[in-house]
């Protein structure tokens, strides 16, 4: 007769691991326990795939590329936002309980997927880029250090971890309405700093509604958002930072309150 592993053990090809994780919905729920073994390269999703397969068939989880590059298993791993899919097994202790839980700033549909509808509507709220009226395709030549800041924040694959971890919507409900959140103040950035877009042309000052639409004052550039970023994009250093010291500009220069007090913007 075999006798099961204690967890933290080997088993000549892996171990078993202690888990905790979140099973409910949006009435209720809490941490189930689970032993579970582990294989040698394996990340955190290889593992609730196995408690899928073995113990819990019904556990909800949301993934679909499990190399980093859809956004979409993005959850909670002792309490820090994380992918489970770029998350090794081997960051953690063999004795240790890995707890999972869903992301803490939106809504459980069910289990480990939370409904991130919150993160669409603040997208729809950000007037897309404004091509200039007068310029035909080929007639300018980008610089490469404009194609290099933008860049950066084109590697986003919206997992929306940077918005799950600011702490201005993660215990504040209240503060959702009037705060698009790091991801989408950066997307405000990266349109401000794009050298052909022609937003003012038609009256959008982009530095005004980042203050006045997107809530940039409630940013206190902690740079939590950066930490958790699997795309290592410096969010804060390179977008958000740079965008508060142009709207700060753009409020104290008094060229610029002269011509607000004498051009309306356009509707
Ligand atoms: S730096 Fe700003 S946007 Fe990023 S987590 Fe901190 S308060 Fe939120
Ligand atoms: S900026 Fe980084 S953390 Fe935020 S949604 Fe994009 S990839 Fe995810
Ligand atoms: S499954 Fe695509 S990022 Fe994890």
């Amino acid at each position: 007769m075999t006798t099961a592993p204690t967890t933290g053990t080997s088993t000549g090809t892996g171990y078993t691991a202690r888990f905790k994780v979140w099973r409910g919905d949006a009435e209720g729920g809490g941490l189930e326990d689970f032993a579970v073994e582990v294989n040698e390269g394996e990340v955190v999703l290889d593992i609730i795939h196995r408690l899928q397969a073995t113990q819990a068939p019904d556990l909800a989880v949301r993934w679909n590329c499990k190399a980093g590059k859809c956004g979409s298993c993005s959850a909670e791993i002792n309490g820090r936002p994380r992918l489970l899919c770029m998350t090794r097994m081997s960051v953690f202790e063999r004795d240790e309980t890995i707890t999972v839980t869903p992301l803490r700033a939106f809504p459980v549909v069910r289990d480990l997927v939370t409904n991130v509808g919150f993160n669409y509507e603040k997208a729809r709220e950000v007037p897309s880029f404004v091509p200039p009226e007068k310029l035909a395709p080929g007639e300018y030549r980008m610089q490469q250090e404009d194609v290099d800041r933008s860049q950066e924040f084109r590697k986003c694959i919206e997992c929306f971890l940077c918005q799950d971890t600011c702490h201005v919507v993660r215990d504040h409900e209240e503060n959702k309405q009037a705060f698009a959140g790091p991801r989408f103040l950066m997307r405000v950035a990266e349109l401000d700093m794009h050298p052909l877009d022609a937003a003012a042309d038609e009256g959008l000052d982009r530095k005004t509604t980042a203050q006045e639409e997107h809530g940039l004052g409630y940013c206190n550039i902690t740079k939590c958002c950066t930490e958790v970023c699997p795309e290592n994009i410096k969010i804060t250093d390179n977008a958000l930072i740079p965008l508060k010291e142009r709207a700060v500009d753009r409020k104290y220069d008094p060229l610029v309150w002269l011509g607000n007090k004498i051009f309306r913007r356009k509707e």
